[in-house]
């Protein structure tokens, strides 16, 4: 007998043909899903990797289509592909009238689904991503990780970036060592799916508040997870997808190459930012730095980094040591 997880890998398969046929094969899906792909420069190679698709306005075409396919409404709306209101018995499906960005597992099966809304005024959010379900816990996932498994072996570093946009663009131009933690605080699991393939990240995530508070949260994760990491943001409202479709891969790939800090540079380069001379915030600051390299497992790295900010600064080693210690504390 077919388990329930099986259903629900089965249901999103479907759903995968469904969404990438609307988007090929459908007049409503190639003006407005397609059209939109193009407007953002994507070539049709690459739609078909990400296996991008397009669902439809209509409200319960997806729900209709599985319906008559033989899956129950048990199972769909399980699958957080469609929900059944007592006053819409027909269903009503999650995604409607955006493109698809389906999420693949590790090993390519389909778990999940990223949608995006085509115009950027409405109120609503402008991706609409699957629910949790039984087969996809989005902590557990990273989205490209499918496509990006053997550059980033290859290449022993993984780009990490926030959006889906940003995956794609950066295979678009020949770069193919990246994942994306869509938008949500990076998690361990996340980081023992990149260890399995590499110890080495550079974030590089959009230059915004956003971004900033994002990356300091995922350095202290990386750390933590005994990752060598180096930290990049794209300057005045770039973020990766715009940076890669301005300038040629040699390029993108040297800026990176050139910008990306060690993490002690690029906190003391942000928090060092407002300060001015204020010894007080000065000594905030430095306070924040120990705490990142308190995070670090390794005794030696650990001190080799506390040398680092001790000459960076100017400040003892024995006192750096002591907070150092403090910070452990409170951190462990
Ligand atoms: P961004 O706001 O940076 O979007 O969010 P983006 O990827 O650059 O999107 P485009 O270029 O306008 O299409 C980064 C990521 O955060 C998640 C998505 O995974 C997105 O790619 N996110 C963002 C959501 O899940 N929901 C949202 O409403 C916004
Ligand atoms: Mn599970
Ligand atoms: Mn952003
Ligand atoms: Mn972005
Ligand atoms: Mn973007």
């Amino acid at each position: 007998a077919q388990s329930e997880r099986d259903l629900l890998y089965k249901i999103h398969e479907v759903a995968n043909d469904f969404f990438q046929n609307f988007l090929w094969e459908v007049e409503e899906g190639r003006s407005i899903g397609l059209s939109y792909f193009k407007e953002r420069e994507l070539r049709d190679d690459i739609i078909k990797k990400f296996q991008l698709g397009y669902s439809p306005e209509k409200k319960n075409a997806f729900t209709e289509y599985a319906l008559e396919k033989g899956y129950s409404k048990e199972i769909l709306e399980k699958s957080g592909l469609s929900i059944f209101p007592e006053n819409s018995p027909a269903g009503i499906d999650r995604f409607r009238e955006r493109v698809i960005f389906p999420i693949h597992s590790f090993s390519g099966r389909v778990l999940g689904f990223g949608a995006r809304i085509l115009k950027n005024n409405v109120k609503t959010a402008k991706y609409l991503n699957s629910p949790e379900t039984e087969i996809y816990h989005k902590s557990n996932v990273l989205y490209g990780l499918n496509q990006s498994k053997q550059a980033i072996s290859r290449k022993n570093v993984c780009l990490l970036v926030e959006g889906y946009m940003d995956v794609i663009s950066l295979h678009m131009s020949g770069i193919e060592n990246v994942v994306a933690s869509s938008g949500t605080s990076l998690t361990t699991e996340q980081i023992k799916l990149i260890k399995r393939l590499t110890e080495n990240v550079t974030i590089l995530f959009d230059g915004d508040n956003a971004g900033i508070k994002a990356s300091f949260r995922s350095i202290d994760m990386l750390l933590t997870e005994g990752m060598n990491i180096r930290v990049m943001l794209f300057p005045d409202g770039d973020d990766p997808d715009s940076f890669a479709r301005k300038h040629p891969q040699e390029y993108v790939e040297k800026f990176i190459e050139n910008e990306a800090m060690d993490f002690i540079d690029f906190k003391a380069e942000i928090l060092f930012k407002e300060i001015g001379d204020d010894p007080i915030k000065k000594a905030e600051a430095i306070r924040d730095i120990v705490k990142s390299v308190s995070f670090v497992q390794n005794a030696l790295k650990r001190e080799v980094y506390l040398k680092q900010v001790s000459t960076k600064f100017g400040l003892s080693e024995q006192s750096l040591f002591n907070e150092l210690d403090v910070q452990k504390q409170i951190t462990q």
